[in-house]
């Protein structure tokens, strides 16, 4: 695919590797649409892009939100050419110490917000007819797992069996599908999931640049699925 002047949909655009993603779309000349649920990083980021950045104020988990934005954004000429589903939250602990609200919460994200805009943006992309692509961030907790990860893991999971049976649903409608699991990444997910980071994370940027490279392949070429992880993660940074 061409990039250039493509209509690209991110969720989870107001940070780490959602920022990185966007910013490689907007240079190759991409519209951009970012979802977040925090705008004032949204207007910062469209501060640093300019035009081709629409900031868009979203809850992923929230159905009737989703549903009206997607309604009210794509008429007539203007359609989605490219959708990442990046929006995720992790939440680590014992089984029978996580609260509750932290299994829903990465569930209602992870999950049914990957869904609820997939289901609506699929439909519009085999409307349209060209080639399309979806991208869906899962985890290399997705194809393993560690204790204390058994909701995020869960999350991840279904990422992965939802983008395999999808690309095997969409490839017939010129739709490309792929699941893509990176390793740790340098962003606030370590923080805001109160895991330790360690010294070799991969950079946002690297991974942007490989998931625009997968964008790019040729039309009749997918990349179903792709694992990245840093070569050597060694030491946490409390050792
Ligand atoms: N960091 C890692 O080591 C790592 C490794 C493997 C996979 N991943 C995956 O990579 C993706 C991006 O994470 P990141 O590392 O870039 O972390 P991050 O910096 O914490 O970014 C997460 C993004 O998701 C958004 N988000 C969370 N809940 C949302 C909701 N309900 N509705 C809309 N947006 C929501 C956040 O924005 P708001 O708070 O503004 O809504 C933020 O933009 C996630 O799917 C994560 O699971 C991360």
């Amino acid at each position: 695919m061409n990039i250039e002047h493509k209509i690209a949909i991110i969720t989870g655009a107001s940070s780490g590797l959602g920022a990185a993603v966007a910013s490689a779309l907007v240079a190759k000349g991409a519209k951009v649409y970012g979802l977040a649920r925090n705008i004032t990083k949204l207007s910062q980021l469209k501060t640093q892009l300019g035009i081709d950045f629409v900031p868009i104020e979203m809850d992923v988990s929230d159905y009737d939100a989703v549903t009206k934005w997607v309604d009210e954004t794509f008429v007539d000429r203007i359609m989605p050419d490219i959708l990442i589903n990046n929006a995720g939250v992790g939440s680590f602990g014992k089984i029978d110490e996580m609260p509750t609200k932290n299994w829903l919460k990465m569930i209602d994200t992870n999950l049914n917000g990957m869904y609820y805009i997939t289901s609506q943006i699929a439909a519009l992309m085999k409307k349209k007819g060209d080639v399309a692509h979806i991208i869906n961030i899962g985890s290399i907790l997705g194809s393993t797992s560690r204790a204390e990860a058994a909701a995020y893991s869960t999350t991840k999971y279904g990422v992965q069996g939802f983008s395999e049976a999808l690309y095997q649903e969409l490839r017939a409608f010129n739709i490309k599908v792929t699941c893509f699991n990176p390793g740790s990444i340098e962003t606030d997910f370590f923080e805001s999931s109160g895991i330790i980071p360690h010294r070799n994370m991969l950079q946002p940027k690297a991974l942007a640049d490989t998931l625009v490279h997968i964008l790019e392949t040729p039309d009749n070429m997918l990349i179903n699925e792709i694992t990245v992880r840093p070569l050597n993660p060694k030491r946490s940074l409390t050792t």
